[in-house]
């Protein structure tokens, strides 16, 4: 059987983890591309060589350009600038806006039945980004937010209840953003709602904390922004789509009239397999949340109508 061929674009922090992360679960090969000389090219090859160690044969290429990732099948998007302490995600929207354009224009040429997976911020915005830009229909046009967002919160809950983190199933719905929508009534601990498990007052600061979870990170590093539990987050997408797994997981997808959300990327529940996003689930809330999901939903809109502009 051919080797499924996966390309990450921008080999900083989460782009490096990433292409180690993949070439460990050997699920495909990996080209590792970056505008900074000879630095791809190094990772690559000091991953290559982690394989004898890991007893991995996943090939592993740093390069410069395009023509290395030819034909891929899936193109992670991890171009950009991160955030500094102090900076919102939405800071970053101008110069970003720019380099995801860039490289979606190169990818969409080189690989043009790929499935995108975009993690550059502001994340919902970049997504509407590479979508425009590659003009690739909407089931192969995805952003990275949810799982980590809901990963955060399962660590969050797991730390409070001292329970396996497996028996979390968490959920979070929304932008990737401040005003992302983490759902108490729907996250679960072995099948019971958080609700019952934890005192409402423990639960708000647990949903902060979430919410928070991204400049909590930032505020520790200084110099960058989370890394591990993204680039984790990324390959549990791509090994859905690989093996066609058919998971539940919520991503930014483009919504086109699901929860009353029209032309925009925002963190649903979706079936991830190999066509990429194959259904948006849409599951039923109640005022609150979807006040609270129509409150995101604005905050992305306000930054897509700046891409309009800048694009
Ligand atoms: P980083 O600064 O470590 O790496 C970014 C890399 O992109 C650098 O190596 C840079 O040279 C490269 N790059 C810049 N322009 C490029 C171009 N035109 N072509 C190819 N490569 C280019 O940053 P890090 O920590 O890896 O974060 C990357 C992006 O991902 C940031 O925008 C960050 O905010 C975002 N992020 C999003 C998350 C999410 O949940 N969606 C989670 C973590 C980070
Ligand atoms: C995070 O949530 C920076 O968006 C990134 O860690």
């Amino acid at each position: 059987m051919a080797r499924k061929k996966i390309t990450v674009v921008g080999a900083g922090n989460v782009g490096a983890t990433t292409a180690q992360r993949l070439a460990e679960k050997e699920i495909g090969d990996v080209v590792l591309v970056d505008i900074v000389q000879d630095m791809p090219q190094g990772k690559s090859l000091d991953i290559l060589e982690s394989g004898p160690v890991y007893g991995y044969d996943t090939r592993i290429t740093g390069t410069n350009g395009y023509e290395e990732t030819k034909n891929s099948d899936i193109v992670i998007v991890t171009s950009g600038v991160a955030r500094k302490p102090g900076m919102s995600r939405d800071d970053l929207l101008k110069i970003n806006a720019g380099i995801v354009k860039g490289v979606v224009e190169n990818v969409a040429k080189t690989s043009p039945n790929a499935i995108l997976i975009i993690v550059s911020n502001p994340l919902d915005a970049m997504t509407y980004v590479a979508h425009k830009v590659s003009r690739f229909p909407k089931h192969r046009v995805m952003g990275m937010a949810g799982v980590l967002d809901a990963a955060r919160f399962s660590a969050f809950i797991s730390m409070e209840l001292n329970v396996s983190v497996e028996n979390i199933h968490a959920f979070v719905l929304g932008g990737h953003g401040d005003t992302m929508v983490p759902s108490t009534r729907y996250t679960t601990v072995a099948g019971v709602s958080v609700e019952e498990l934890i005192p409402k007052v423990r639960l708000e600061a647990i949903v902060k904390r979430t919410r928070d979870g991204g400049a909590e990170i930032v505020n520790l590093l200084k110099t960058g922004s989370a890394f591990y539990a993204p680039s984790a987050a990324v390959v549990e997408m791509v090994e859905a789509i690989l093996k066609d797994k058919k998971k539940i997981l919520p991503c930014a997808a483009l919504c086109e009239g699901e929860y009353g959300i029209n032309g925009l990327f925002a963190g649903v529940p979706v079936k991830l397999g190999a066509k990429g996003v194959e259904q948006i689930f849409e599951i039923k809330l109640d005022t609150e949340e979807s006040a609270a999901l129509k409150r995101s939903a604005d905050a992305v809109k306000t930054l897509c109508e700046q891409v309009d502009k800048l694009l």
